[in-house]
């Protein structure tokens, strides 16, 4: 019985932390990436522009995580972000990866 309860307890609390990842994804690249990826700034991919992601995102995650985290071409590492966590940046990622595909 005590078991069962802590399982559900533990469950619940996975639950809501994956939860929160993906929040933390989207409102990150609201903070952090949507000025040059919501109009095309500086020649960034926008994020619907789905013809623009699909080499990018063909590259594989690690490759789009290492971008953003040491910055490629126009973006500087982290979009300029230092005080962003890695996992941050890459929940953002995450995020246009999702939206993009
Ligand atoms: C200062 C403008 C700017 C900001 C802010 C910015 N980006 Fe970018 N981003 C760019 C540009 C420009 C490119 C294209 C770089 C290239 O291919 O030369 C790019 C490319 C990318 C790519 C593709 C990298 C690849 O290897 O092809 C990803 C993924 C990405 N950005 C994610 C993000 C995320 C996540 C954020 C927010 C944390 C962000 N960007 C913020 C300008 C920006």
């Amino acid at each position: 019985m005590k078991k069962s309860t802590a399982t559900v307890i533990f469950t619940s609390l996975m639950m809501a932390t994956s939860g929160a990842v993906i929040a933390d994804g989207a409102a990150t690249y609201q903070k952090a990436c949507v000025a040059c990826h919501m109009t095309g700034a500086a020649g960034a991919p926008k994020l619907e522009d789905k013809a623009a992601w699909a080499p990018r995102i063909a590259q594989g995650k690690d490759v789009l995580y290492n971008s953003v985290l040491n910055g490629k071409g126009a973006m500087p590492p982290k979009a300029g972000q230092a005080q962003l966590s890695d996992d941050e940046i890459k929940a953002a990622v995450d995020y246009i990866v999702s939206q993009a595909k």
